[in-house]
């Protein structure tokens, strides 16, 4: 049982919180204390332009001493964008987020956002499915 971003996003849903590259950065900080999320995902012209993440903030406008209701997303985001298909297995999502060193990954089917898996739901994931492998051969050497 190869668990996918699908069954991931099944269970957690297609929403995703998004930004303007336009808007201030204490904005989009509003926005992820409201949601209760650690990155969003920044849009321009509607289209998808990058993420701003806790990490964003605390070495782009923390360190350099910018001032956040002063300061656009557009100059502080990441503007390139880590993403997932709906059919890759957890495990590989995994394997790049540790390459990449992101923690958020929108989920893309062709063109279209249908989701956002981060490193906790892949972590849960992971676990959920170990846990169900260690079941089946704990019966499996109980019962034969
Ligand atoms: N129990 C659970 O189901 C569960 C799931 C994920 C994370 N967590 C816990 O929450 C804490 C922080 O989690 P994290 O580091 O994965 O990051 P996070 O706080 O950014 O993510 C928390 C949840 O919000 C969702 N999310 C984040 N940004 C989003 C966005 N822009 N649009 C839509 N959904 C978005 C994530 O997919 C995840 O389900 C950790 O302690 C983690 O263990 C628990």
């Amino acid at each position: 049982m190869n668990k996918t971003v699908r069954d991931i996003l099944r269970s957690k849903g297609p929403e995703v919180f998004s930004i303007d590259a336009e808007a201030t950065v204490f904005e989009a900080l509003e926005m992820m204390a409201d949601k209760n999320v650690g990155a969003l995902l920044v849009t321009k012209n509607g289209k998808c332009a990058g993420m701003f993440s806790e990490r964003d903030y605390a070495r782009r406008v923390i360190l350099r001493g910018l001032s956040s209701p002063k300061t656009k997303i557009a100059e502080v985001m990441t503007d390139t964008i880590c993403f997932a298909r709906p059919d890759q297995t957890v495990e590989e999502c995994m394997a790049l987020i540790t390459e990449k060193r992101c923690r958020h990954l929108p989920v893309f089917d062709g063109d279209s956002l249908v989701g956002m898996v981060s490193i906790g739901d892949l972590v849960k994931a992971s676990i959920a499915e170990k846990e169900f492998m260690i079941n089946q051969l704990e019966n499996y050497i109980r019962h034969g």
